[in-house]
């Protein structure tokens, strides 16, 4: 298995161009089910995760091109089959975000059941609920999740319980074709659900409250073919600010959106990095200064994202005094902080908070991650400590991370990988 070798103490000055978003290319490319008319995503980020969607979708009927620089050009003028099968749903969480489509276009969908991931159970009753007051049939068997709806999906006023982006998501391409008006209140407000809803208007869909918590979609016959551009990626955004603030480094994040990445930024500057929003990007700095501890809770957008929690904890695990992470959304996210113990960080956890006691230095060490942000704050910790770090299990961040490497090399990182 690859892994990332990384020899620390070099700060990182350059520029880097921000990716598309992962977690909004998923879904923007699951919504093109939703039409029998050529879909045109660009800027869509090279990615195993992206590689993963793209066999899902074949696997119902869509042809997927792409170029070179990130436009993907889907058309499924049949969906060919409505299952997506426990072997593609394992790999990757975002595939259960077919049955809203499959549902709301052929009025049945099997889905495999994503089961549990390394930072969390992570239950899908919020998907299946909303589905299920739409009009839809669910029963659960061998592991997967049968739906129908043999009248056709119906408008619904929902309730979510909790805020779940995936959930949101799904919902809203059910009830893009569903017979009426769908009401979906406690939505997520991620910018990556703003990009879905440009994606669906644009496909000619209607649907007031973007942005805000109450979605109201009016249910059409058919949707049509579009162009779109994924958005940036605020978590990427926000990694390699923490990358220009833990090396003491000076790094331009060009193309990064500031409006989506104000609460990851707010942090990272009272740790005492500076932050300037520039025409063609963020600027990060942090010259001299020591790093301050800062308290942090991850809390749904607007809010500080889970997604971040492991890269401020390997910031803040240098930082002049303490600083208090909690994590709300997922009850089992800190794996990342006995590997981060093993390169010297002072870290006690009680229940979901994380008590980080700021230590002068870290020192390299061998390392790995049971998923893709933990993995990333592995990669930071290393450009930050003393000698070498191997970060074992690297396909965590291919998954999430395009050219994570040669964006780093290009900054000055002393950062290879190493092929076993
Ligand atoms: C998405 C992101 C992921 C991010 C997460 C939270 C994608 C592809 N992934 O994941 O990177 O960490 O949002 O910002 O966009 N929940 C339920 N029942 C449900 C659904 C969710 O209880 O039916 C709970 C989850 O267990 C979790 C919380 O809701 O505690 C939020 O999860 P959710 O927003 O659904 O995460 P995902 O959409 O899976």
């Amino acid at each position: 298995m690859d892994s990332i070798l990384i020899r620390g103490g070099k700060p990182l000055n350059g520029t880097i161009t921000i990716s598309g978003a992962k977690n909004a290319a998923l879904p923007l490319m699951v919504a093109t089910l939703l039409t029998d008319e050529p879909v045109i995503l660009s800027n869509v980020p090279d990615l195993m995760d992206i590689a993963t969607m793209t066999a899902l979708l074949r696997g119902h009927g869509t042809v997927a091109t792409h170029q070179a620089d990130g436009t993907w050009h889907l058309h499924t003028p049949d969906i060919t089959s409505t299952t997506a099968h426990y072997d593609i749903v394992r790999k990757m969480r975002a595939s259960v975000l077919v049955l809203g489509p499959l549902l709301a276009r052929e009025r049945q969908a099997t889905v495999s059941l994503p089961g549990g991931c390394a930072i969390g159970t992570r239950p899908v009753n919020i998907h299946i609920e909303g589905l299920a007051a739409m009009g839809a049939q669910i029963e659960i068997e061998g592991g997967y999740m049968k739906a129908v709806a043999p009248q056709g999906l119906k408008g619904a006023k929902i309730n979510m319980s909790t805020v779940s982006v995936g959930a949101t998501e799904n919902l809203l391409t059910a009830a893009v074709l569903a017979d009426g008006t769908t009401v979906l209140e406690n939505a997520a407000r991620e910018p990556e659900i703003a990009d879905l809803i440009d994606l669906l208007v644009a496909m000619g869909a209607e649907i007031e409250g973007r942005g805000t918590d109450r979605l109201t979609v009016h249910g059409k016959d058919r949707l049509h073919g579009a162009s779109h551009r994924v958005l940036p990626d605020r978590i990427e955004t926000g990694t390699f600010a923490v990358a220009a603030a833990i090396t003491g480094g000076d790094i331009l994040l060009a193309g990064a959106d500031p409006e989506t990445v104000e609460a990851i930024m707010e942090p990272i500057s009272r740790a005492g990095a500076t932050i300037d929003n520039l025409p063609e990007g963020i600027r990060v700095r942090r010259n001299g200064a020591g790093i301050l501890g800062v308290d942090v809770m991850t809390q749904p957008y607007p809010g500080f994202p889970t997604d971040m929690q492991a890269q401020i904890m390997a910031l803040m695990s240098i930082s002049h005094g303490a600083a208090m992470i909690t994590e709300t959304i997922f009850e089992n996210r800190f794996m990342h902080v006995p590997e981060l113990g093993r390169m010297g960080a002072n870290i006690n956890v009680h229940g979901g908070s994380a008590l980080v006691r700021g230590v002068p230095k870290l020192k390299g060490a061998p390392v790995m991650a049971t998923d893709l942000r933990a993995s990333v704050s592995l990669v930071l910790a290393g450009l930050a400590a003393e000698g070498e770090t191997r970060v074992n299990r690297v396909y965590h961040l291919d998954r999430g991370y395009e050219r994570l490497e040669a964006k780093l090399v290009a900054c000055g990182a002393d950062v290879e990988r190493v092929r076993e």
